[in-house]
């Protein structure tokens, strides 16, 4: 755990600096626009620890696979997002020495995220070993309202010295991905081309054969004076260079505006063209424009998605970021791309898709974002169904039943550990789950018979054919799965996993019979498509959701998470000497799959889904039993605890779980920040805001609210997209005010009592409940 990020409620601020912390600073300070970004990397040259990261997304490479022991049904490769070019590059020379932050003494410096802005700066002093010393302050963005764009402005003072100054501006395509699982290096040049100033330089991935085109311009000025531009190139790499002379005070001033776009958008033969023109039109804006437009669109996104917390700077500062965070790693704008856990922040997980998107991003872009965004995130999957069939076929099920890929880029399976490959099969449950939960939010019944429908039922197909009757139990049975919790493996009857599996059977009868009313041509569509056998196939699925066995200790009255779960030596969590945590780095595999704990939200995570099934009794009963029990060390679990301790009314755990995901990456809480941000727990921590204190629920097709304050706030509030109506809620204590900005009024239900609100503003007292 650190703590060295200042409290501020925009700013991410680091003063001082600390090159042990820079790779947490590499990834705090990230920034990219849902099409692009890259991690806070500086922009001169730097010979201290860093890991570079400029990432496209949907550019990946297909990495040969690495595993000791090869199973069949085992994917080939496994997906990476590609290091790609890096714009940012300037190498500054004064008489002879190379500014390089490692190896100079450095004062007054200071990295600031301004998250309202949408813009990174960095300021410092370097004095060299001759003892010149430089003044810099360097500005950067990638531009949320053209998301080709991004751009840098660096400023420089000589403080006391004449002298030469050489700069090299660059971009240079010759890099490696550090988890390259055979060091290899996986682009290769097409071409490039200089002009006076703009550099281009076209690159292509090995195997996927994507075209990344870069446009790079230069524009440098001393005291003002634009500076004459020599050009030098070599293999993937482009620089224009000026030498020149200062004098103290003289000031130095580096401009690049650089275009990336890639094959994704354009035909190959075309990037170079296009990218002129997209490079020209942010040249012919210039950086303050850049730089205005980028304020412009963050205004409108923290109007949408903004949290504000009074009374606690820490807290809103954490809230902001998480937020800030999410909006630049998915804008929505393209559904063939999807939420890395990662993001634009590191390699780790590959850049790839998980179920965390389904299971918890969802909400967080369905109540900040117009209604597409959400939408094309489950067509995502959609226009990956077939791949889906393809997959489960190699597994062999047949007759259409669709399984999901663990980690996927474009729809194939991409990850080689059969525990998690083939057995973590409720990422299926969460993909159908989302599909409910955006219409259930948004209304749009159409979706079902557009797109829904058939991924439920390729999916409804896959759980028949997994389960299998047990005549012991004279029950359906699953076996062999990995429920969300990892450490334990190959178990029979996950709870989760068995409760998803006989929802989802329910679910696809259900939305047939919708389809089948609202839009009989679109099932008839959809039936010649895929041979629905109503009668068989929904008999079936009826006979397995209403004979299906889930595990349950009467002793301690609670759902088991798995069969033998109970012959676990039951230790509690409270027991655990700290210096055995985390466990994952502390124990061996063998010693954490015997052992009682639990990894992340299980039993848990399906009573969020499904609590309308429960009473409070049986989810106390529940969460006390798993949360003693579970030791949080996946990023995704203490979100989920959160929720459901704020619907305990237990105000304190709600906190200390919300606390726990909110700081999680500014306060490096698993000391892996360095890794990258986990941008989809960031979700969660909406969720734990929104959906716990506030307890927003949506039931029969209105908002309802359940809400508390935290003890150490004085109010919050946030503003939530519903059905076309925009409003903004505000809770304090015993208040909860309510601004509907829409022409219509709308019915809202505060704890049990609907409330008519009018366009305008309403204040609502209520009893708080803890
Ligand atoms: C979690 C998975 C999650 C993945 C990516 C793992 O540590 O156990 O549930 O999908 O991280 O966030």
């Amino acid at each position: 755990m650190k703590n060295y990020i200042i409290a501020d409620e925009w700013n991410i601020i680091e003063s001082g600096f600390d090159a042990h912390l820079n790779k947490i600073s590499e990834s705090l300070f990230s920034i990219g626009n849902g099409r692009m970004g890259q991690r806070a990397n500086f922009e001169e040259s730097y010979s201290g620890e860093t890991l570079q990261g400029n990432y496209v997304a949907g550019v990946y490479y297909p990495d040969k696979t690495r595993v000791g022991w090869w199973k069949n049904g085992y994917p080939e490769y496994f997906a990476k997002v590609l290091n790609a070019i890096n714009w940012i590059g300037l190498h500054i020379v004064i008489e002879g020495e190379t500014l390089d932050l490692a190896k100079t003494k450095v004062s007054d410096f200071k990295r600031v995220l301004d998250m309202k802005a949408g813009v990174l700066i960095r300021t410092f002093t370097a004095e060299l070993n001759s003892g010149k010393k430089v003044k810099v302050q360097a500005t950067r963005l990638y531009s949320i309202a053209d998301d080709e764009i991004s751009a840098l402005h660096y400023h420089l003072t000589a403080l006391n010295f004449d002298g030469t100054i050489e700069i090299a501006a660059f971009i240079d395509g010759d890099v490696k991905n550090q988890d390259a699982n055979y060091d290899e290096k996986f682009w290769d040049e097409v071409t490039q081309k200089q002009e006076k100033s703009t550099d281009y330089l076209v690159l292509r991935t090995k195997k996927t054969e994507f075209e990344v085109c870069t446009a790079s311009n230069t524009t440098i000025f001393v005291n003002g004076n634009l500076q004459n531009l020599k050009s030098g190139a070599r293999d993937k790499y482009l620089e224009k260079t000026a030498t020149f002379s200062v004098k103290q005070d003289s000031t130095v001033e580096i401009y690049k505006i650089v275009a990336t776009i890639s094959s994704q958008n354009y035909e190959k033969t075309e990037l170079l063209d296009a990218a002129k023109t997209s490079v020209n039109k942010a040249i012919a804006k210039g950086f303050k424009t850049l730089l205005a437009e980028q304020a412009e669109a963050w205004a409108t996104k923290w109007q949408d998605s903004d949290i504000v917390i009074d009374g606690d700077v820490a807290a809103q500062q954490a809230i902001r970021f998480n937020i800030f965070q999410l909006n630049q790693t998915y804008t929505g704008k393209d559904a063939r791309l999807n939420i890395g856990p990662k993001g634009f922040t590191g390699e780790k997980y590959g850049g790839s898709t998980y179920w965390d998107t389904e299971a918890y991003c969802i909400p967080f872009y369905l109540s900040t974002s117009p209604e597409d965004v959400a939408k094309n995130l489950l067509i995502y999957r959609y226009k990956q169904l077939d791949k889906a069939i393809e997959n489960a076929q190699k597994l062999g099920f047949n007759k259409g039943a669709a399984l999901y890929p663990m980690v996927t880029m474009n729809g194939e399976e991409c990850h080689n550990e059969w525990e998690i490959t083939f057995e973590e099969i409720h990422r299926n449950g969460a993909i159908a789950f989302a599909i409910f939960n955006y219409i259930r939010y948004t209304g749009n019944q159409a979706y079902l018979a557009e797109y829904g429908l058939e991924v439920l039922i390729g999916i409804a197909r896959f759980w028949k054919q997994r389960v299998n009757w047990s005549a012991d139990k004279n029950q359906y049975v699953m076996l062999g799965v990995t429920g969300p919790n990892e450490y334990e493996n190959n178990i029979n009857n996950n709870w989760y996993t068995n409760k998803l599996a006989s929802w989802c059977l329910t679910y696809a009868i259900e939305a047939t019979e919708i389809v089948k009313v609202t839009a009989p041509d679109q099932y008839a569509r959809i039936q010649a498509k895929i041979s629905l056998d109503e009668a068989t196939e929904f008999a079936e699925w009826t006979d397995i959701a209403e004979n299906m066995y889930y595990p349950y200790d009467e002793k301690a009255a609670v759902f088991l998470q798995q069969d033998g779960y109970m012959d676990k030596e039951q230790i509690l969590v409270k027991d655990l000497p700290a210096s055995e945590r985390p466990l994952n780095q502390k124990w061996s595999w063998d010693r954490i799959l015997r052992s009682c704990f639990i990894k992340q939200a299980d039993v848990l995570q399906g009573m969020y889904f499904f609590e309308d099934e429960f009473d409070q009794e049986t989810l106390q009963r529940n969460f006390t039993f798993y949360e003693n029990r579970t030791v949080h060390e996946s990023s995704l679990s203490p979100c989920v605890h959160s929720i459901l301790a704020a619907k305990l009314n237990d105000e304190e755990k709600a906190y200390e779980f919300y606390l726990r995901t909110a700081r999680l990456d500014l306060d490096d809480y698993n000391n892996d920040t360095e890794d990258g941000l986990h941008i989809t727990s960031m979700a969660g921590t909406w969720m734990s805001i929104v959906e716990g204190f506030a307890g927003m629920r949506v039931r029969n097709g209105q908002l309802k609210f359940n809400p508390f304050l935290p003890k150490n706030w004085t109010s919050f509030s946030f503003t939530v997209g519903f059905r076309g109506v925009a409003l903004k809620v505000s809770i304090a204590a015993g208040q909860i005010t309510i601004i509907n900005h829409s022409g219509e009024t709308v019915t809202i239900g505060i704890f049990n009592e609907l409330h008519q609100i009018t366009p305008g503003e309403q204040v609502i007292t209520y009893q708080e409940l803890v």
